[in-house]
């Protein structure tokens, strides 16, 4: 196994933490994977991305005896959104996520699993459930002040959306936005601290707001993972503190069946270019790569934009159901200080004068967690998140106005030792964080986003989900079912899908 390479410095990080240390050894993550020589051409498929559904399809395909398969991604390793980032000063740096941190939803007795939770378990991934509605300090403007009543409103308020939802799907109503759907239902918020409870149901998880968010698929999607009397998994949302990474779960997953000649990374995909035949693929480094069948695992994000090329262009069914999800952008800002001077619980809950600024703060510093670390982090959602991307330009700004709010929380808090925030939305890799839904939910769409087109052509990814759209699971399923069905395609024609778009 030459091509594991465990990097040095994460084997060191991981010593640092007491708490992760005994799965430090665990699994070796997959980091650079160097190809021998030329990558094999004229395959049966194609895997386009090394996210989580890339690589679940490539096992998949693996485990249904397909192994004529390459994975094509622009990046030097696996995971896609599931990124680490070493963070904190020298002598104090841990690894952090960037992109997702939680496993949201397990097991209820023996109810159904959520798998990314069961390959979490498979690497002994360091976890630690969150107590997301339960574990709050709340602050203000004007520094602490306990509304922790007007939050248990909110909870009810987005309970009962999720109940009208179904109510109304049932009656065959068409699907209202939440803003809508809370005026009906005589839910108004107005003050700040109402706001701020608003947003930590709404924004905090779809990364848009109420006028936004579809309730029916937002209902769906909770209830779905959530909601053990819905079919869902658990209530429980477990956190990666695994110094390897959380993406470690996805690279350790691809060294158990992946060979040296079936990864091509550092390539990023431009064109391409599909008929009747099959498929070929041209990257921005000159490769050109022909398949019998291509699995497009690329964000909503990068399909909603021109990165890469579609030779003919891809049908009007295909382009109005892409066109029609939303990819929001979800934005922590990490922060490490000299020493911890803030609130014991998880999670603070700021409610500013103007709505969505700087109002969730999560402690890392945390007995659970990283302690000793001195980091806090602090998220920011849609049209705010955008707007940050644009300050980052200069970070010295941002820090201006992120501790502007926490010396609200604390007035006289020192500034950061160091600072740091990821940019998802103007990454030309994923154009924004996850994708979401508007009202009215059309399911329609969201099984066109996952159609084949043309016999040739496949579609995987968290957006193509409609029960688990946004989130890792999503992805994982949505890639375990494309290569399903390309497996009973190639064994047997007669059951693949038409060849015309
Ligand atoms: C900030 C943030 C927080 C999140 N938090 C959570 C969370 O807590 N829990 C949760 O369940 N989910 C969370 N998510 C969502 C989760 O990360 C995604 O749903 C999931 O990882 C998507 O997997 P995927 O395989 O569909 O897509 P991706 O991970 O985007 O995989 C697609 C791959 O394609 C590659 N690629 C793109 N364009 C090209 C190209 N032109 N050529 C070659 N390769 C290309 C990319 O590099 C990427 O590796 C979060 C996401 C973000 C960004
Ligand atoms: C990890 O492996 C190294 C070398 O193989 C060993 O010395 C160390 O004790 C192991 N650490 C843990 C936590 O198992
Ligand atoms: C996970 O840890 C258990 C117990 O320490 C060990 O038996 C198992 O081999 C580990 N699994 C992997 C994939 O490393
Ligand atoms: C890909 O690029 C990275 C960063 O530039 C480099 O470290 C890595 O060795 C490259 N990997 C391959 C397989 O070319
Ligand atoms: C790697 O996979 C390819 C494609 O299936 C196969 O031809 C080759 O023999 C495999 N190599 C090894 C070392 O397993
Ligand atoms: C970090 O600190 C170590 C020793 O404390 C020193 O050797 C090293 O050069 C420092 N690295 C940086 C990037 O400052
Ligand atoms: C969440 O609550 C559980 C049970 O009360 C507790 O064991 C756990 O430590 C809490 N998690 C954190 C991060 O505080
Ligand atoms: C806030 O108020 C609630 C309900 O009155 C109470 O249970 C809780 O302990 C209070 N929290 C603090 C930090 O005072
Ligand atoms: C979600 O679950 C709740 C509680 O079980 C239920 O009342 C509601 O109808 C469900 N919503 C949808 C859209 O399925
Ligand atoms: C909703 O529509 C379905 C399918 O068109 C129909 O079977 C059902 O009776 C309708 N339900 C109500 C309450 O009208
Ligand atoms: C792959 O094969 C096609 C024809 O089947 C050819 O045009 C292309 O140049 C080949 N690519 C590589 C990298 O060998
Ligand atoms: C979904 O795609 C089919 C073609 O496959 C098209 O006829 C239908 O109108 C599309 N639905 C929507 C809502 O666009
Ligand atoms: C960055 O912003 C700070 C604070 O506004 C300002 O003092 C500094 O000149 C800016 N730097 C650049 C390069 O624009």
């Amino acid at each position: 196994m030459t091509w594991f390479r465990l990097s040095i410095a994460t084997v060191l990080l991981s010593l640092l933490s007491s708490v992760v240390a005994k799965d430090a050894n665990a699994t070796k993550c997959l980091a650079d994977l160097k190809p021998d020589g030329a990558p094999p051409n004229n395959t049966k498929v194609l895997i386009l991305g090394g996210g989580m559904a890339g690589v679940i399809a490539a096992r998949t395909l693996h485990e249904r005896g397909i192994d004529d398969f390459v994975i094509v991604e622009a990046k030097h390793e696996f995971g896609g959104r599931m990124a680490k980032q070493t963070f904190g000063v020298n002598g104090s740096e841990y690894v952090i996520e960037k992109g997702a941190n939680w496993i949201h939803g397990t097991q209820t007795d023996d109810g159904p699993a959520n798998p990314v939770w069961l390959l979490a378990e498979k690497h002994n991934l360091s976890m630690v459930a969150s107590n997301l509605s339960t574990d709050i300090t709340f602050f203000d403007y004007n520094g602490p002040n306990n509304y922790s009543a007007t939050f248990e409103a909110s909870l009810a308020a987005v309970e009962s959306a999720r109940a009208l939802a179904g109510q109304r799907w049932q009656e065959n109503k068409t699907d209202l936005d939440l803003r809508s759907a809370y005026k009906y239902l005589g839910v108004a918020p107005k003050t700040p601290q109402e706001e701020a409870c608003e947003y930590y149901q709404i924004d905090y998880v779809y990364a848009q707001d109420a006028s936004q968010t579809s309730t029916l698929a937002a209902a769906l999607s909770y209830n779905n993972t959530y909601n053990p009397e819905a079919g869902g998994y658990s209530d429980v949302d477990m956190l990666s503190v695994d110094q390897r990474g959380i993406a470690c779960i996805v690279q350790a997953e691809a060294a158990t069946f992946l060979n040296t000649s079936q990864v091509l990374f550092n390539q990023t995909v431009k064109t391409i270019q599909y008929n009747q035949n099959g498929v070929t693929v041209q990257t921005t480094d000159g490769y050109s790569l022909t398949a019998d069948h291509a699995l497009v695992t690329f964000s909503a994000g990068v399909l909603q934009n021109t990165d890469v090329v579609f030779e003919p262009a891809l049908p009007d069914w295909k382009r109005e159901a892409i066109s029609s999800i939303e990819m929001s952008v979800y934005t922590k800002i990490f922060l490490q200080f000299k020493e911890k001077f803030w609130f014991d619980t998880g999670i603070g809950l700021y409610a500013d004068q103007q709505k969505g600024r700087y109002p969730v703060w999560e402690s890392l510093d945390h007995p659970c967690l990283f302690p000793g670390s001195g980091i806090i982090f602090v998220t920011v959602t849609g049209d705010y998140a955008n707007y940050l991307e644009q300050l980052n330009k200069n970070i010295t700004q941002v820090q201006l106005e992120v501790m502007e709010v926490l010396r609200r929380m604390y007035p006289g808090a020192p500034d950061p030792v160091d600072i740091w925030l990821p940019i998802w939305g103007r990454a030309p890799l994923f154009r924004g964080s996850y994708s979401s839904w508007g009202a009215p939910f059309v399911p329609e769409y969201s099984y066109n986003l996952s159609a084949p087109v043309n016999g040739h052509l496949w579609f995987a990814g968290e957006a193509t989900s409609s029960k688990y759209f946004g989130f890792m699971h999503g992805a994982y399923l949505e890639g375990q079912k494309a290569a399903t069905n390309i497996a009973t395609c190639i064994k047997n024609p007669q059951r693949c899908p038409p060849t015309t778009t």
